[in-house]
């Protein structure tokens, strides 16, 4: 193994990538891998440390999540959180049961001489969401932490080098989780802190390398930060082996298909090939309403697209997509349950010939924006807002047409100039236009008129998971209204999404 590396250790929950994201932000490689690993994999590894995530189940249920004790005895340290707690317990013959259930934010009491706390206030905020607890501590170990309602929030044998905490370290709703996670990596399990994103960059080059060898790639390329990272970072890896596919399927916003084809061939020695399919996807779309059925289509369409360019070149064995890890969280993994399918993930075809590289699929979009930087992707590239690959049908509420697409351009058009202008379009995470499918009556002049509401999005978020709908001023939401119905022929009304994500998602389909 080159560097230091941390296994996160899955057992369902939904912060798995979440914990391993906060160990690589604290310069420690981490990777997430499933409960089923077998123990000789995770032995002859040579982890420095593990971490047993959170889940779903009770310790007591049949079907439960469970991973065979010869584990805390391999001399490695390791660290329980929640359901990972509550497991280690179990497997060292402590003792869980059903508790009143504590969730949000608790008050919690720890004892600062333990290395996990080291340096931190005996009285701490901690996020909580469970239903089980420790009742009766394994041979060997003490309680750490404590809150009103639960006897042990934290334990540990610390000759062993376990620990558990029934709290979440790694949400920010614990005030000091971030120091209590790197207390583990560098007090508990000694390591240096060795790697960084340019680390990444440097072995998903070698990795891609090794993975393609010396056959012919194709990279579907949206012009988005994902793709274009991943495009860069394989194009590093193997040269001209890439070819650049961007499909134009009509479904882009203004000018955008000029822009790409610009920047990437002025810019890089990339074959670059732009295909135009707006036709091919418009008709597939033709009177589809349903946002799934949508995606599936645009997906299925894609892949069609990309086998028969790829059958153009001949001999093409991958195709590189910039997936990235919230797409498959949201796609559904495993227990976590499908919100959306991504049109990169959930809607690939069964019968797709070509196999997938997909260099960025444990990163979070912050993340993906470091490496594109470490990569030398231009500022303004790496800074653009995310676009969803399904484009603006996904924001074209109801069924597609040409003339709605073109209502839905030059207003998000108009909103997206505002924001520019106003220099928000680093604090605002996304922002553009919907066309909703409802029309409402209106006055222009002395003439009635029953045309499309236009509703506008923008959001405060880092992670994409979740987000805050942005405070934008409202001057500038009062000039974006009156340009729009002013300058788009069809629009008569403007309204602002006042709602965050969850319960809303950031697209509205
Ligand atoms: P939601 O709407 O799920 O969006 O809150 C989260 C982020 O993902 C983008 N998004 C997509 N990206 N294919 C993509 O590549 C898709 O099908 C897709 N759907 C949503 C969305 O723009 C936001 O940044």
């Amino acid at each position: 193994m080159q560097h230091e590396t941390i296994l996160v250790l899955d057992f369902g929950g939904q912060y798995n990538q979440l914990i391993a994201r906060r160990v690589r932000d604290a310069g420690v490689y981490s990777v997430v891998k499933s409960y089923r690993t077998p123990l000789e994999e995770i032995r002859a590894a040579g982890y420095k440390g593990i971490i047993f995530t959170g889940g779903p189940n009770s310790v007591y249920a049949d079907d439960s999540p469970r991973y065979d004790p010869a584990i805390l005895s391999l001399g490695v340290p390791v660290l329980g959180i929640c359901y990972g707690a509550q497991l280690m317990a179990w497997m060292l013959d402590g003792k869980v049961e059903p508790a009143a259930c504590e969730y949000g934010k608790t008050q919690v009491q720890v004892t600062p001489d333990s290395l996990l706390f080291k340096g931190l206030a005996e009285k701490q905020r901690c996020w909580m969401s469970h239903t089980d607890y420790i009742s009766r501590l394994p041979a060997g170990f003490r309680v750490t932490a404590r809150s009103e309602n639960c006897s042990c929030a934290a334990m540990e044998d610390a000759g062993r080098k376990l620990y558990a905490v029934q709290f979440h370290p790694e949400v920010n709703h614990t005030e000091h989780g971030e120091e209590m996670l790197k207390n583990f990596l560098f007090r508990v399990c000694g390591c240096q802190g060795d790697w960084k994103m340019s680390s990444f960059v440097d072995d998903t080059v070698q990795k891609i390398r090794t993975q393609i060898g010396s056959g012919k790639v194709l990279c579907a390329l949206s012009g988005g930060v994902d793709s274009s990272v991943a495009a860069v970072m394989v194009s590093k890896a193997v040269g001209r082996q890439l070819t650049c596919i961007f499909v134009d399927h009509g479904l882009l916003r203004k000018d955008e298909g000029d822009m790409v084809e610009k920047m990437f061939t002025e810019n890089y020695d990339i074959n670059f090939i732009r295909v135009d399919a707006a036709d091919r996807f418009l008709n597939k779309l033709a009177g589809v309403t349903d946002p799934e059925k949508k995606r599936k289509i645009i997906g299925e369409e894609f892949i069609r697209v990309f086998e028969e360019e790829a059958g153009k070149l001949g001999e093409v064995s991958y195709l590189v997509q910039g997936t990235i890890y919230p797409d498959v969280i949201e796609s559904g993994t495993g227990s976590a349950a499908v919100i959306k399918s991504h049109h990169n993930v959930g809607g690939l075809p069964e019968r797709m010939n070509l196999k997938l590289c997909e260099p960025l699929r444990d990163l979070f979009k912050d993340e993906v924006r470091r490496a594109g930087l470490e990569l030398g992707l231009p500022y303004h590239m790496v800074w653009r807002q995310p676009f969803p690959g399904p484009g603006l049908a996904v924001r074209c509420i109801g069924a597609l047409t040409r003339e709605r697409l073109e209502i839905l351009r030059e207003a998000d058009a108009i909103f997206r100039e505002a924001i520019t202008d106003a220099g928000l379009e680093k604090s605002v995470g996304q922002y553009f236009a919907v066309i909703t499918d409802m029309r409402s009556v209106g006055v222009m002049g002395d003439a009635r008129t029953y045309d499309y509401t236009i509703a506008l999005r923008a959001v405060a978020t880092t992670d994409f998971m979740t987000a805050d709908w942005a405070r934008l001023p409202l001057e500038l939401l009062a000039e974006v209204s009156n340009r729009i119905v002013n300058e788009v022929p069809g629009v008569n009304r403007v309204v602002y999404d006042i709602t965050s994500k969850p319960p809303a998602t950031i697209e509205w389909e």
